[in-house]
């Protein structure tokens, strides 16, 4: 299969790259940093998909590069955790605009080509925090809760074509995701970026007949800690 995977730099979505390359699948990857892989394979498209003004430009470009791709696999996110007075306007945006805005024009992008080949996978990389709205979370949340909005109606939108599509909702992953938070996950609570890739191939295995909708997964006991207690009292 030829798959578009985003935050393929890091994480998790660097983790399902290299998982699909073993299995000679074909990777296009997207990110601001590059990245490179062992294998011819890969290939890399910079692009800052935050950058809404830009995006539509950015995404013709790659529409008339890889008009025959299988699959998407969205993995560019960010978080954003405190409560809601202490996030700037553009904190707020920038959130919104990659992890929901950027997905929905990604998916716009390539859903004619997909939906007149009549097959396809879309995956999304949700977060538990689709699930549930938690205390430090507004936007976070929202934006995840957006996500997961979108992919069930999606869903209803894509059945005639055969497009499968799957929102993974992560609990806390062993990834850079909290190097810029204000908060660190205990690396042995945590879930592994493989633990994520291990699912894709599964989902991209399954016959037309079948849907995996949503899968959720948490680490067994998951322990997250303020890196400043003291500025977590209040
Ligand atoms: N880690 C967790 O605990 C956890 C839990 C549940 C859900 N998630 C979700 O999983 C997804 C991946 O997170 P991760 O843990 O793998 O985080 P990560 O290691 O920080 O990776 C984030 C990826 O997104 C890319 N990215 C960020 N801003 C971008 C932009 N403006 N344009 C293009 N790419 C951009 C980064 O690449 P560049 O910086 O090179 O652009 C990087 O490849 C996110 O949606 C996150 O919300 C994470």
């Amino acid at each position: 299969m030829k798959l578009i995977i985003t935050g393929s730099s890091s994480g998790i979505g660097k983790a399902i790259c290299s998982k699909l390359l073993k299995l000679n699948h074909t990777v296009i990857g997207i990110s601001r940093s590059p990245i490179c892989f062992s294998s011819s394979s890969f290939s890399h498209e910079k692009i800052d998909l935050a950058d809404l003004a830009n995006l539509p430009e950015n995404l013709k470009k790659l529409q008339q590069e890889h008009p025959n791709i299988d699959g998407i696999i969205f993995c560019a996110g960010r978080g954003l955790l405190g409560s809601l007075e202490q996030h700037s306007f553009n904190e707020i945006k920038q959130v919104i605009d990659l992890n929901f805005t950027s997905q929905a024009i990604l998916t716009k992008a390539f859903l004619p080509l997909l939906k007149k080949r009549k097959s396809g996978n879309l995956i999304y990389i949700g977060s538990e925090a689709a699930l549930a709205g938690k205390k430090n979370g507004a936007i976070y949340c929202a934006s995840k809760f957006a996500l997961r909005g979108f992919t069930q109606a999606l869903r209803e939108e894509c059945i005639k074509s055969s497009i499968q599509v799957t929102l993974i909702n992560p609990g806390m992953v062993n990834t850079p995701f909290f190097d810029t938070l204000p908060y660190s996950a205990d690396e042995s609570h945590s879930l592994q970026p493989e633990d994520i890739a291990n699912i894709i191939p599964h989902i991209l295995s399954q016959r037309p007949g079948c849907h995996l909708e949503e899968i959720n997964l948490k680490p067994q006991n998951s322990i997250i800690s303020h890196k400043n207690p003291i500025a977590s009292i209040s």
